[in-house]
């Protein structure tokens, strides 16, 4: 079939280059809102009397019978187009004759693929901003689970001072409150209207910009016609967004990659969200969160991608900006995909408690406590982690640990010490005397778990 912009030229492009050209094999999917916003461009033209009223209503009832056909299957979008919006008046003008032809009056597919586009992502933010609560919902019913659960808690991967399990998950759920809350910032600069910048520099036709904008849902309209057509910042920040949700699910991943290791034993994934060896029968291997932590790096790429094809692009569209379309597509199926594994994995996974309160009773991981006694005993902190350093040393050339030394022992290092020294230094009372605000008592996961309630019902 001939171009729709054959005249200028014939039309007559080689195969290689309409290959090259086309980008209807991956923008289709967009074909809902290029049909809504055609219609609301339609109706537009028929309100300020661009088109006549019947006309206007003749587009509309044809295009609303093309989404209808292509919903039911009973239409397919025809791959030797070059965009899905080609395809759209195409088969417009197929069904309506020379009327088709009007539909594309006051408006360009530069305004139109921005304004496409950003319906699409707007939706897509609001599946996975709902799949992120799934996941917030997952680590909450663990939390709420094995709330008084102790575990050693890390730094540098040494065991550095006991912790609650639930403290340690909902770590986890503050990254996802700041990701949901970043991609609601997100959404609210995108759900600005581009129609009606036309091809660069507006129209001359009395549009109603504002009318299509309601129509759609938008918040309100961009206000220069070159940044309309031009600015794809919402697909950068949605995709550095998702870098962010990405890098949170892969630090959990590989978390709980260690913690099912023999070496950790600290939680068991359920037989629906593990694989085994091909060899090793012995074998049962956390693929879901490797490949959640693996697909991170695509999403990377994706926004170094986009943002490489940005930069020095002159004002105003320029073809190279067909190149967002992929990126920002890879990267929302990605991370839809991996929540949708990852949530039901975080809930069905079982939990060690007895395992992970043994890694916590080696390692001295109750020294700072021992500092501390001496601290409230009156010593200065610095001396008093010299002296807990020496006993912890005494200890190791003992062989035991620092609940177990006699109290003599302790006496000879200092007179500070007495009876009381033991219930100070047992894991639950170390675990329990944090109660600054934020830390791992009990009381300060009840807070964070109402804190993550709230946000949600919010
Ligand atoms: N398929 C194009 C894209 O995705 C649509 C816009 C084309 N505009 C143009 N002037 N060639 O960017």
């Amino acid at each position: 079939m001939a171009k729709l912009w054959a005249g200028r030229t014939s039309g007559a492009t080689d195969r290689i280059a309409d290959d090259f050209n086309s980008s209807i094999s991956f923008d289709s999917r967009m074909y809902v809102q290029d049909i809504t916003g055609s219609m609301a461009h339609a109706s537009m033209l028929g309100a300020q009397g661009i088109l006549p009223q019947g006309e206007a209503e003749a587009i509309i009832a044809g295009l609303e019978g093309i989404l209808e056909d292509l919903n039911s299957g009973a239409l397919s979008v025809d791959l030797a187009c070059e965009d899905i919006h080609m395809f759209v008046e195409q088969e417009l003008t197929c069904r309506l004759g020379d009327l088709g032809k009007k539909l594309h009056t006051a408006r360009s597919r530069n305004d139109q693929v921005a304004l496409d586009l950003r319906m699409y992502l707007r939706g897509e933010i609001d599946e996975i901003s709902a799949l992120i609560r799934e996941t917030l919902e997952a680590i909450l019913f663990q939390a709420e689970g094995h709330k008084a659960a102790i575990m050693p808690g890390y730094t540098h991967m040494q065991r550095a001072q006991p912790i609650l399990f639930s403290h340690h998950v909902l770590a986890y759920a503050m990254m996802l409150l700041r990701d949901l809350d970043r991609l609601r910032d997100c959404r609210r600069r995108m759900n600005l209207s581009p129609i009606g910048c036309c091809a660069l520099a507006g129209t001359t036709y009395p549009t109603d910009r504002r009318f299509e904008a309601e129509r759609l849902g938008f918040d309100g309209v961009t206000a220069n016609s070159l940044d309309g057509v031009s600015d794809r910042d919402f697909c950068v920040e949605l995709l550095g967004c998702l870098s962010l949700v990405m890098m949170h699910l892969s630090r959990f991943s590989e978390e709980l990659i260690l913690w099912t290791s023999w070496e950790f034993g600290f939680v068991e994934l359920s037989d629906s969200f593990t694989t085994g060896s091909s060899i090793m029968p012995q074998k049962k291997n956390p693929d879901m969160a490797e490949l959640v932590r693996g697909k991170t790096g695509r999403v990377y790429g994706d926004l170094t991608a986009l943002l490489t094809t940005l930069k020095g692009l002159p004002l105003a569209y320029n073809k190279d900006m067909q190149e967002d379309k992929e990126a920002v597509f890879d990267a929302v199926d990605t991370v839809k995909m991996c929540l949708r594994v990852f949530a039901p994995m975080l809930r069905t996974m079982t939990v060690k408690e007895e395992a992970m309160k043994r890694a916590a009773q080696g390692g001295f991981i109750n020294a700072t406590d021992l500092a501390d006694y001496l601290v409230k005993k009156g010593l200065p902190f610095r001396s008093a982690y010299q002296l807990s350093g020496q006993i912890v040393a005494a200890c190791i050339a003992r062989g035991t640990v620092l609940e177990k030394l006699p109290l003599d022992v302790y006496q000879s290092f200092s007179p500070l010490f007495g009876e009381d020294l033991y219930s100070q230094i047992g894991l639950s009372a170390c675990v329990e005397k944090r109660i600054s605000e934020g830390g791992t008592s009990l009381a300060s996961v009840e807070a964070q778990i109402a804190l993550v309630r709230r946000a949600l019902a919010g």
